[in-house]
């Protein structure tokens, strides 16, 4: 397994202040998690490419784009455009991914598919190889501060497993309700990127919380 990476999910910072909060954390976080909602995929609305674009001025770490829509392929070049490194897209709406993943590809993006809970990892396994990166939920998409649901925990495993016995090179991104308590879980399950909003910008001390994260899951190997 890769070292543990965290990535910081912008939906539970200040909406009028992001640049600062994104500059407070960034010294400390491997990339950022950025959910893009569009209020039909999931009943949440949360910011589009002009946010992202404004960071971008703001930041040189990586973005990790998180598209909760319905139609993720219209808005690739807009991403790549608006400085997205990498776009994950739910393995629901596109159930035959082998196109995205080209066309990601090709504009210069990093390409990973998402499983929501209520998908099995045998709907995804097909596509792994596709990806640079497998995001599995761990609450339902849609909104943050949500409790991380355990039962999720088998199928990182089945990821890791197929990950490992195809030697593939692929990361294992976990993403809802993860805490100083629950990543440690995902990590012995097989997790190496881990999203945390609540957990990091509701804490009094984003940078505190981003370095307890880090030790929790650490101190499980
Ligand atoms: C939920 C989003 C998550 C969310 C995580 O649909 O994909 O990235 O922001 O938030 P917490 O860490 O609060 O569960
Ligand atoms: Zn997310």
């Amino acid at each position: 397994m890769k070292p543990a990476r965290i990535a910081p999910s912008l939906l539970a910072a200040d909406f009028a202040r992001l640049g600062e909060d994104v500059q407070r954390i960034e010294p400390d976080v491997d990339m950022l998690h950025l959910d893009v909602m569009d209020g039909h995929f999931v009943p949440n609305i949360s910011f589009g490419m002009p946010v992202i674009a404004s960071l971008r001025a703001a930041t040189t770490v990586y973005f990790d784009c998180h598209l909760m829509t319905t139609n993720p392929d219209v808005y690739l070049e807009d991403l790549k455009e608006a400085g997205a490194d990498l776009v994950t897209v739910h393995i629901e709406v596109v159930p035959n991914p082998t196109n995205i993943a080209r066309r990601a590809r090709e504009i210069g993006l990093d390409f990973g598919l998402v499983i929501s809970p209520s998908t099995p990892f045998a709907g995804v396994e097909p596509f792994v190889e596709l990806t640079d990166l497998l995001l599995v939920m761990s609450v339902h998409p849609g909104f943050g501060g949500q409790s991380f649901m355990p039962e999720v925990l088998p199928r990182i495993e089945a990821a890791r497993n197929y990950i490992d016995s195809h030697a593939l090179s692929v990361d294992i991104e976990v993403d809802g309700g993860i805490t100083a308590q629950t990543a440690p879980l995902a990590r012995q399950a097989g997790a190496e990127v881990f999203v945390a909003g609540t957990a990091i910008f509701r804490d009094p001390d984003p940078r505190a919380a981003v370095r307890r994260l880090r030790d929790a899951i650490e101190a499980v190997e």
